[in-house]
């Protein structure tokens, strides 16, 4: 790899995560349409454009899932036994869990995330705050399977999966990933989910075209990091981000559209993008209370319970593992005829 010859001093596994890079890049790019794996927006300049993301006027749900987190506590940690551990998929945002941690009464609190140097040190500012609560972080993908610390091994499990997060997969990946989460918490466990809901059109829109263009910061950064990780040399200025609810699937699509005919090299292969042409970044899909709880359905779990704010914007579902295995309860038909 070139982008491998220019750094002398490089770690094997730094030299690994920017291979996986180059390939991930170099597929997406080449294919028809042209697309991105959204994981690879969050390095550091991105995660901190995610950060003021959350904050902007006009993406409500941030706020608005911390608002019924805070108002619904007492309910939602009726879902947490008491001496439980705590296993957060991904672990983002201090605000929520504490939300929790503060409510339940937990043994153990088991942030799951691929980047270990951030949960590292979200576990010791929280450690300071919860003297009593084991912190136990896991540096792994979230999406695979997982060993839960020997110490949480022995605890009841309740899994929290905010920020609507479930909705940046394809539904069939997010049903597998409710699947995957139960084997983790089984037996008897109980997960805590916040998803986006289906709304006004116009309200989605804004909410990922802030007139403060931080969220096109943020896809841009994507073809930043490209430039800064791997050599290449896309000009930022020659794409714009574009975002739309597209009904008929339900999502909010994101999108880098090449402003112009342009050709870009990266990683030695070259890249033709026509006018208007677009890479596919991320989608994030909104449910209903109903399409959402058949999701779950078929992916072995029951809702429990469903909160949501005033206005619908968003909602928050207590889930509990069926008690069937998934799909057993469904009788077929007898033949007919
Ligand atoms: N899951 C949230 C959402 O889809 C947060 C998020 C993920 C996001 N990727 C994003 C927000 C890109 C804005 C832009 O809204």
């Amino acid at each position: 790899m070139a982008a491998l010859a220019r750094k002398t001093r490089i770690s094997a596994s730094a030299a690994a995560a920017e291979d996986a890079l180059a390939a991930d890049v170099v597929a997406g790019l080449t294919a028809s349409p042209k697309r991105l794996p959204p994981k690879y927006f969050y390095d550091r300049a991105g995660s901190e454009l995610f950060e003021r993301i959350t904050a902007l006027p006009e993406y409500y749900p941030t706020r608005t899932e911390i608002g019924i987190l805070k108002s619904r506590a007492a309910e939602i940690a009726a879902f947490v036994p008491a001496g439980a551990a705590l296993v957060e998929f991904g672990a983002g945002s201090c605000t929520k869990t504490r939300i929790l941690l503060s409510a339940a009464k937990v043994a153990a609190y088991v942030p799951v995330d691929i980047s270990g140097e951030f949960l590292n040190a979200q576990a010791d500012v929280l450690r300071r705050e919860y003297p009593d609560i084991a912190m136990l972080p896991v540096a792994a993908d979230f999406t695979a399977p997982f060993d839960l610390p020997a110490e949480a091994a022995a605890m009841p499990r309740t899994g929290f999966f905010p920020g609507s997060t479930v909705g940046n997969f394809e539904p069939h990946e997010a049903a597998a990933f409710l699947r995957h989460a139960g084997r983790i918490l089984s037996p008897g466990a109980a997960l805590i989910v916040g998803v986006d809901l289906v709304k006004d059109t116009e309200l989605l829109n804004r909410a990922y075209n802030d007139a403060e263009g931080v969220t096109a910061q943020f896809n841009l950064n994507l073809l930043a990091r490209i430039n800064r990780e791997l050599g290449a040399r896309f000009d930022l200025s020659a794409f714009e981000h574009h975002a739309f609810f597209n009904r008929e699937r339900s999502r909010i699509e994101m999108h880098l559209a090449s402003l112009k005919r342009q050709r870009v090299s990266v990683c030695g292969a070259r890249i033709d993008f026509r006018a208007g042409e677009t890479i596919h970044t991320e989608n994030s899909y909104k449910y209903t209370l109903e399409s959402f709880g058949a999701l779950v359905r078929g992916a072995g779990w029951t809702t429990a319970a469903v909160w949501t704010d005033d206005e619908k914007l968003f909602s928050v579902h207590a889930l509990k593992l069926s008690d069937a295995a998934p799909g057993s309860r469904v009788k077929e038909a007898p033949p007919s005829g």
